[in-house]
């Protein structure tokens, strides 16, 4: 497997970087998870975009300019076999002897991208939709910031695959629900498409941004705003998003079925136009 490292293509077990690099003693960097379909990057810009909003959230300067994160990222799709793959996109603030502080002068930031095959959700996982537990949010306040410092959503994760589900759904001050561990939530109710808003306390999905639009384009009500907790445990549908799992339906909830226990229509709906709104991108050849 070949990785990006610092301005050179190495094979994996090649790639190395210092004890003493502050992603790997502080947590102190930000990446990006970019879904590749038919070799070409989904939603390139803005999740370059949401790079730079994390670099900026960290006092990070931005290593590379779009265009230089383009060829980096298209070199490295070009030495993968699959057609399908997602990058794994990572930059931290360098080795420097640890301090918390900044080191002064500024030391070269370390830049890591890698590729791995992207698989869909098989069809019996959309058949069946997943399970799912609530967990308190526990996590800082800036989790708009896509941070490297994981371990908060690592608890969180690994407390659903403890309680054999596939992700926590987190509830902030016992009041409202935020997202999930590594996706973000929206909850049906009477056809209408809720999610919360992109504020401080989740992070702003890029497939988020696709379900709203294609669902904004065939006239399905939304509402962006605040979720109670108690709205998560009677919605009629609940739906969990990210770049790895696209769209996928919420059918069992802390134990419980979500409405009839099945994948409902809004999820049947949304997962069709998320697939051909893919399929019509990827014959367009202007950026995705
Ligand atoms: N995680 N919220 C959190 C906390 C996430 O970590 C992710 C994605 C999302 C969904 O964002 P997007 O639609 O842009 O993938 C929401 C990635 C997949 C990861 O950490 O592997």
């Amino acid at each position: 497997m070949t990785v990006y490292l610092n301005g050179q293509f190495l094979a994996v077990e090649h790639a190395q970087v210092s004890i003493l690099d502050r992603g790997f003693i502080f947590g102190d960097g930000v990446y990006e998870v970019i879904p590749v379909y038919s070799r070409r990057a989904f939603r390139l810009t803005e999740h370059l975009q949401r790079l730079q909003h994390s670099c900026d959230g960290i006092l990070l300067p931005n290593p590379h300019t779009e265009n230089e994160w383009t060829a980096i990222l298209n070199a490295l799709i070009a030495r993968h076999s699959d057609d399908d793959q997602y990058l794994y996109l990572h930059v931290t603030r360098g080795a420097a002897p640890r301090d918390h502080a900044f080191p002064v002068p500024a030391v070269a930031p370390t830049v890591l991208v890698m590729s791995k095959p992207l698989t869909p959700p098989t069809q019996a996982l959309l058949n069946q939709g997943v399970a799912c537990i609530t967990a308190v949010d526990n996590r800082w306040l800036r989790c708009d910031i896509k941070a490297i410092s994981l371990l908060p959503n690592v608890l969180l994760r690994q407390q659903a695959i403890a309680a054999g589900c596939v992700e926590s759904i987190l509830i902030r001050d016992d009041k409202f629900m935020t997202e999930g561990a590594a996706s973000n939530i929206f909850v049906v109710k009477n056809n209408i498409l809720i999610a919360p808003p992109k504020d401080n306390l989740m992070l702003p999905g890029i497939t988020y941004d696709v379900l709203l639009e294609i669902a904004a384009a065939h006239g399905i009500e939304q509402q962006i705003r605040r979720v109670a907790k108690a709205e998560v445990f009677t919605a009629d549908e609940l739906l969990m998003t990210s770049s790895t799992r696209e769209v996928l339906a919420i059918t069992q909830l802390d134990g419980k079925p979500v409405a009839n226990g099945k994948p409902g229509a809004m999820f049947a709906q949304l997962h069709a136009l998320y697939q051909t709104f893919k399929r019509d991108i990827m014959r367009n050849p202007s950026p995705l």
